[in-house]
């Protein structure tokens, strides 16, 4: 496995594999690997010739109060994981290589980065989009793996890429939970034992909804609020938001008719988690 750590040095590696006919596909992350990243690598592997993994917490995508120098970062064994999934690269670039001195041109995407995280992390999705463009510049991937527990993230790198034109297929991958159901995330490590216990409400909050769906309920408001309660019940826990919407658009629904996203955020204790279920998928 190899390392590069400048854009130069990614970039040439990428074209040769190119003119050598392979295809490329990108895992981005920010490290800290679960079995969820590691899901999206396997698939990666599937998908492509050369594996290139990107590992970098992305300083723009964190608000000033957020936890970009407290977030968990272990280089050596996510090189290690990494390359017993059978990645081919991992680039790892540090700021002054993403954000020379100087550096003044973002990507946004205006409307699916309204909603949702994008009201209680304004600059995050610009960030996001950003590093993800230069990302698609640097590693020049035929395809992109994303994972769905991001799922206004993976949403928005969509219409990013379709409204740029850009020359690559992005993947969505379904969320992998822990054996109890608590979707995967770096940030799991910040929980206590009892917050750990209490943030399985958000993934028994969404099969509480599933369940109402299934029985037929179809108005936002009911099962919002019904989702509401079960969340409310468990301690240590403040709600950000709760919302049905529009897969594609991420514009709040009073029905769910077509694609439709239940998305959660919910502060557990000082961490805040962020879970989701898609009602009529690909309808
Ligand atoms: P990060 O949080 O490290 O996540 C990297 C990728 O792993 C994202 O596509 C995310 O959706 C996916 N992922 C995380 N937990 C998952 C889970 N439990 N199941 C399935 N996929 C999961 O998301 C980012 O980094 C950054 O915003 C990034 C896209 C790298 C830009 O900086």
């Amino acid at each position: 496995m190899e390392i590069f750590r400048t854009a130069a040095e990614m970039q040439g590696f990428a074209e040769a594999r190119r003119l050598r006919g392979q295809k490329i596909s990108l895992v981005p992350t920010m490290g800290y690997f679960h079995e969820g990243h590691l899901n999206l690598m396997r698939v990666a592997k599937k998908a492509g010739d050369c594996v290139v993994v990107s590992i970098y917490v992305n300083p723009t995508q964190f608000g000033p109060t957020e936890d970009f120098e407290a977030y968990p970062r272990d280089f050596e064994r996510d090189c290690r994981l990494a390359e017993q999934v059978g990645v081919d690269v991992i680039f790892n670039p540090d700021n002054r290589e993403m954000y020379p001195d100087g550096y003044q041109t973002y990507v946004e995407v205006l409307e699916t980065t309204k909603n949702l995280c994008g009201l209680s992390r304004p600059q995050h999705f610009r960030g996001v989009t950003t590093v993800c463009a230069k990302l698609f510049n640097i590693v020049k991937p035929h395809t992109a793996i994303f994972g769905k527990k991001d799922f206004q993230q993976y949403t928005t790198i969509r219409r990013m890429v379709s409204d740029l034109n850009m020359d690559l297929e992005i993947v969505g991958m379904e969320i992998t939970r822990e054996a109890d159901g608590l979707a995967m995330s770096s940030r799991n490590v910040y929980l206590s034992t009892e917050e750990r216990k209490s943030a399985l409400s958000l993934n028994l909050s969404l099969t509480l909804a599933q369940k109402m769906y299934l029985d037929g309920e179809r108005k936002s408001a009911p099962i919002i609020e019904k989702v509401r309660e079960m969340l409310s019940a468990s301690p240590f826990t403040r709600i950000d938001y709760i919302n049905l919407c529009d897969a594609r658009t991420i514009k709040d629904v009073d029905e769910i008719e077509g694609e439709t996203l239940l998305a959660l955020a919910v502060w557990v204790g000082k961490t805040r988690l962020i879970d989701n279920m898609v009602f009529n998928e690909n309808s």
